[in-house]
């Protein structure tokens, strides 16, 4: 693996590695330069550190670094879509793609489509995943370790996508994170899950900012970040309740652990400091040497993107079997059921009751005309009690619609029936992957339509029963209650 987009993608092994070649990079110099490659840094949102330090980083090592600072005096203010302007960069011969942008999951859209290195600096309010490097690079400088650490997340955890990667990243140490936060800009319940899931342990969620701060070694405050609330009255009002909610000052450490380090991705906001000035000067602030590790850090995400890559993190998906037979016990269809009754075609039996329209509508059979099809509503079942059964003459499902009625019933049977004689029997399972079946409910997610990104909707099954589908580039889970398909 050469792509840097998630810290779901990355195992301890890898983490560690990075953070001791920084280190080394830090105390030794450059051990090797990439010299006259190519690279572009495309932000088409605003940056300070990440973009200077990358490109900073690039220069070092030798690299020829071109690109942009923010979409305006871009194409992409002419309505260009995401993947012409990288082309571009690549028919220009580069051969890393250093980015960020506004979409949840557009680096690894991107990343899809090219063949080359893409750096994620930011995607929407989804990863940061070299930001979170070098925040343990930070704590592994002042502690000598990570593991056996309590850390803070602190303010805004529903936006921020600093702390959404640095909570994927605390699954692979043995620390105790703290979610400190109001309500209305919690981590994601998503995220929460996932991480508990992972670690099997209860994460701590608090708004006691206090015992925050008086308990922990790490405390990680966040911006809170205005430009990705809901535009208009109701995002004004969210922001109003928690604006200046948890802003440290120097006086409220004074029963703070000696050890303790303050961390901050920054920027800070100014007009709302949510680290007062006054704590610049305090032995916990940490903050600037954090953001100048973002330097050697990258340097060694580069070497280590463009040398031999990283390991990855095995994720586990439900297995890939999409038809499961069961045996033909009486070839024939016959008794009470009458009604469906079909000598060739495809009977689907045992749909959950009321269910049946909703099967033949995401089976087309509604508007394709030249198609016949029987209904029976809430028939009585012996294993059941009651479910709805469709039969459809002549057709025999194909892979697409079988893996459209998994998504609808996942208690369907169906009936492959060849002259009066059930031929096989069986019950889809969803495949691995669903391919352009499920749209993603994520409004900033690059696949949602809205976007005019053409990113084709992609789900990982991660469990079959309950259904839970993970979205490929906002990694946002659905269950089968909430899915909507395309
Ligand atoms: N921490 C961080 O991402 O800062 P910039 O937005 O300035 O790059």
């Amino acid at each position: 693996m050469q792509n840097v987009i998630s810290m779901r993608d990355f195992s301890r092994l890898d983490l560690d590695t990075i953070i001791d070649n920084t280190l080394k990079i830090k105390r030794d110099g450059i051990p090797n330069k990439l010299t006259d490659i190519p690279v572009a840094s495309l932000f088409f949102e605003a940056s300070t550190r990440t973009r200077t330090s990358f490109e900073t980083a690039t220069r070092e090592l030798g690299m020829k670094v071109h690109g942009f600072a923010g979409k305006e005096g871009t194409s992409v203010m002419k309505g260009e879509p995401l993947l012409d302007t990288v082309r571009m960069f690549l028919e220009y011969e580069d051969q890393i793609i250093i980015m960020r942008h506004n979409l949840n999951g557009a680096a690894r859209f991107v990343a899809d489509n090219i063949d080359v290195p893409v750096l994620n600096g930011g995607d929407g309010s989804a990863n940061h995943p070299t930001q979170t490097m070098l925040d343990l690079v930070t704590i592994q400088e002042e502690f000598g370790r990570i593991d056996g650490l309590k850390i803070a997340l602190v303010g805004d955890l529903k936006y921020g996508r600093t702390v959404h990667s640095l909570l994927q990243a605390c699954e692979l140490y043995d620390v105790e994170p703290w979610l400190v936060a109001p309500q209305n800009i919690m981590m994601p319940k998503w995220r929460i899950e996932d991480y508990q899931r992972e670690v099997g342990k209860k994460l701590l969620i608090t708004s006691d900012f206090m015992k925050a701060i008086e308990t922990v070694d790490v405390l990680y405050m966040t911006r809170i970040q205005r430009e990705r609330f809901p535009k208009g009255p109701e995002g004004d009002v969210d922001y109003a309740k928690v604006s200046g909610i948890f802003n440290l000052h120097a006086e409220m450490l004074k029963k703070a652990k000696p050890e303790l380090i303050i961390l901050h991705p920054l920027p800070r906001y100014k007009h709302n400091l949510e680290i007062s000035m006054d704590v610049d000067c305090s032995p916990h602030a940490k903050y600037i040497q954090q953001a100048g590790n973002g330097l050697p850090t990258r340097q060694a995400v580069i070497l280590k993107a463009l040398g031999e890559g990283f390991e990855g993190r095995k994720k586990d998906y439900a297995n890939n079997e999409v038809w499961q037979n069961i045996r033909v016990v009486n070839g024939a269809k016959k008794g009470e059921h009458f009604v469906y009754r079909i000598n060739n075609g495809t009977l689907i039996d045992h749909i959950e009751p009321g269910r049946g329209p909703e099967v033949l509508k995401i089976l087309g059979l509604q508007e394709d005309k030249d198609t016949t099809y029987i209904l029976a509503r809430n028939l009585r079942s012996k294993r059941y009690i009651c479910k709805d059964v469709i039969g459809v003459p002549n057709i025999e499902l194909n892979e697409y619609q079988l893996s459209r009625l998994g998504l609808v019933s996942s208690m369907a049977t169906i009936n492959i029936i060849r002259d009066n004689n059930v031929f096989k029997k069986g019950k889809v399972s969803l495949p691995p992957v669903l391919d352009r079946l499920v749209e993603c409910q994520t409004t900033n997610c690059v696949s949602n339509p809205e976007t005019h990104e053409f990113a084709p909707s992609k789900f990982y099954v991660e469990s079959r029963n309950p259904l839970i589908a993970r979205c490929h580039y906002c990694e946002t889970p659905t269950t089968r209650k909430d899915l909507k398909l395309l």
